[in-house]
């Protein structure tokens, strides 16, 4: 079967059908309706391909996907989003005036970035900003990768409560599993171009499979199955 991008409406936001892309992806099979979902697997696993295959960077060899119009993104290098001197002219770009951007980025506490120069922000900055730059475009979906990538404690909760508070779906590709199980719904599990697993984050994280492609066992399942604990939902993580 070639390559198709599937014109009708789907029930699901993001669908890959049976995706081939070289020898990178081996028929991917993923949906996504709501909430962040997840990519998790070593490296070279395809996640990043996954993610170029949802905003049209790449078209597959084989296989349907069903993706939104606007699919808005931020990538593994956060500064590749900016195009403008300042943050406030990066947001001009979709508000209407500089009170505008100010509530903006008052609502997610970041109001003291707006006059700053976007090559000057810190990496956690420079990734909360990107990120916003891509949700005030009016997406319908965000995809993102490394979302942590160099960034303090701090700012990794900053980035997990925005993404949490995004109305849209969001997929990540990340390696932080502590970072997963506090954001994340639903996670995929990718390895050598296959989806080996998918399920409830904390479902995934409490069987062996992440293990068994050389994860260590994040430190609070660790210490949750040592107790006999049994975490019942992902809320009682994130909260
Ligand atoms: N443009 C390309 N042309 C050919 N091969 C590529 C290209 N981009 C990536 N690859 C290869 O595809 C495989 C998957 O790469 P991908 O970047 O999707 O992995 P990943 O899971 O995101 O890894 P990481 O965790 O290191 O970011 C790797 O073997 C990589 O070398
Ligand atoms: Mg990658």
């Amino acid at each position: 079967m070639a390559f198709k991008y599937v014109e009708v409406v789907s029930l699901a936001k993001i669908e890959l059908i049976d995706v081939w892309y070289k020898d990178i992806l081996k028929g991917i099979n993923l949906r996504v309706n709501e909430g962040v979902v997840a990519l998790v697997g070593p490296n070279g696993a395809g996640k990043t391909t996954i993610l170029k295959v949802m905003v049209k960077a790449l078209k597959p060899d084989r296989g349907s996907v069903v993706i939104p119009e606007k699919v808005g993104s931020s990538w593994q290098n956060p500064y590749y989003s900016f195009t403008k001197p300042t943050v406030l002219e990066e947001f001009l770009e979709y508000l209407g005036s500089v009170e505008e951007v100010e509530e903006f980025l008052g609502s997610y506490g970041l109001k003291h970035l707006l006059n700053r120069y976007t090559f000057k922000l810190s990496v956690g900055q420079a990734r909360l900003v990107s990120i916003l730059l891509a949700v005030v475009w009016g997406p319908e979906a965000l995809v993102i990768d490394e979302p942590t990538n160099g960034l303090s404690l701090r700012e990794r909760y900053a980035v997990s409560r925005l993404l949490r508070s995004i109305k849209i779906p969001v997929v990540m590709a990340s390696h932080d599993l502590d970072f997963i199980l506090m954001t994340s719904d639903y996670v995929y599990v990718v390895n050598d171009g296959h989806i080996v697993c998918e399920g409830n984050t904390l479902d995934v994280f409490y069987s062996d499979v992440l293990q068994h492609i050389g994860f260590p066992e994040p430190e609070v399942v660790r210490v949750g199955k040592e107790l006999g604990l049994r975490l019942r939902s992902v809320d009682e993580v994130k909260s």
